[in-house]
């Protein structure tokens, strides 16, 4: 019993226990949380971006993604119906999720297409100057508003 005594005393002012048992009886210890001098706290939210899918019928599809999301992630997490889009969920293999970017935005993507997207982009249905797979674009604070073309169709370069 000195044990659990000297515990609850400890517990007051430093320890988060559960129960303690102590022979056949069992104490519920209820101890108040922790002093911390690293609360935690929030993360910051990721800043929200906008997009806009233009199909080639002219159907315009808006979505709402973060910043740090690639525009695959942005068309699963919206469930957008792009028929086929992302089938080798971003693994740079199948150019399903090429889309055609206007030149000023190509100009200036985060990043450059890689020699590996570049041959995925090969493989794509009528590959544009300003083509990128959208597996491969992450999301920046600058490139909220984005709009961009989706082909009329896809070639799955697996099959
Ligand atoms: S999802 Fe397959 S290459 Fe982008």
């Amino acid at each position: 019993m000195a044990l659990v005594r000297q515990l609850r005393r400890l517990s007051r002012t430093f320890l988060a226990v559960g129960p303690i048992r102590t022979g056949r009886k069992v104490e519920q210890v209820t101890l108040a949380r922790a002093a911390s001098t690293t609360q935690s706290r929030p993360l910051p939210e990721k800043e929200e971006v906008s997009i806009t899918f233009v199909k080639a019928n002219g159907e315009r599809i808006k979505a709402k993604g973060k910043v740090g999301e690639n525009i695959l992630d942005i068309v699963v997490n919206n469930d957008i119906d792009l028929d086929g889009y992302g089938a080798c969920e971003g693994t740079l293999s199948c150019s399903t999720c090429h889309l055609i970017f206007p030149k000023d935005v190509f100009d200036n993507l985060p990043t450059k297409a890689t020699e590996e997207e570049m041959d995925m982009l090969d493989l794509a249905f009528e590959p544009t100057e300003t083509s990128r797979l959208g597996c491969q674009i992450t999301m920046t604070k600058d490139l909220d508003g984005l709009e961009v073309r989706v082909p009329a169709t896809i070639n799955d370069a697996r099959k």
